[in-house]
């Protein structure tokens, strides 16, 4: 397969890109790093990437950002960096992505636990975790030429562990092998419109 890694080079993504690298052809893409350069919160840059990257039989991907802040604190500004980054840039990557893909060919997008057990100063990202998984089940039923889509929902993963741990008390950070299992599940499985959740309940 060829496959399009957006973060490719990030913290999930390049574990997601090693592993898939080992079977797949892969382009990794990213602002600053990868084999592409693409913004994912402009849209111009996004059809760019596709035009140059051709057709593909699986898009991933592994970037996005949200603002993280107390919520007295958030301005209607900051809300609008997840809805731009996250939320938007992904849905934009379908989008315009559906027109790249090679029939039977798949989107992963990637979410993550907040959507489920939001943590404090996650307003906005766990909002737009929740939003991707109702965009995710809901454009599954239209999506045409055999194309499926999920989210990958990890929970604090164990390569992030020191940046994040102190905002996620008592969670079990999740395995770097678990976290790919999900992105393997949704891109070489047969399912569409699933929220795959790597956590335990907690
Ligand atoms: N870390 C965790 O524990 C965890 C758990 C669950 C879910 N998640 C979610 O998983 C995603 C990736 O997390 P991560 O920890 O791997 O993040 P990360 O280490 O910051 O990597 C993100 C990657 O995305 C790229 N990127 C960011 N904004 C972009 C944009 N606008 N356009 C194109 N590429 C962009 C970055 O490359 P450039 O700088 O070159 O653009 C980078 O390679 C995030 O949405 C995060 O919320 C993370």
């Amino acid at each position: 397969m060829k496959i399009l890694i957006i973060g490719g080079k990030g913290t999930i993504g390049q574990k997601v890109s090693s592993h898939f690298s080992k079977k797949h052809e892969i382009i990794t893409g990213g602002r600053n790093t990868g084999d592409v350069k693409v913004d994912i919160t402009d849209c111009k840059s996004i059809k760019a990437m596709f035009e140059s990257v051709g057709n593909v039989d699986a898009v991933v991907c592994t970037a996005g950002e949200a603002k993280w802040a107390a919520f007295d604190s958030m301005t209607e500004e900051d809300f609008y960096i997840g809805l731009k980054s996250k939320l938007m840039g992904q849905v934009n990557l379908v989008r315009i992505g559906k027109d790249y893909l090679n029939p039977g060919g798949s989107f992963t997008l990637t979410t993550g636990i907040l959507a489920d057990y939001p943590v404090v100063l996650t307003a906005s990202a766990a909002m737009v975790n929740g939003a991707i998984h109702s965009f995710v089940k809901a454009i599954s039923l239209e999506l045409a030429n055999g194309i499926r889509i999920n989210a990958v929902s990890s929970g604090l993963v164990e390569d992030a562990v020191e940046k994040y741990e102190a905002y996620f008390p008592g969670h079990n950070p999740i395995p770097m092998k678990k976290v790919i299992n999900g992105y393997i599940k949704s891109v070489e499985g047969k399912g569409t419109g699933d929220i795959i959740r790597m956590y335990d309940n907690c």
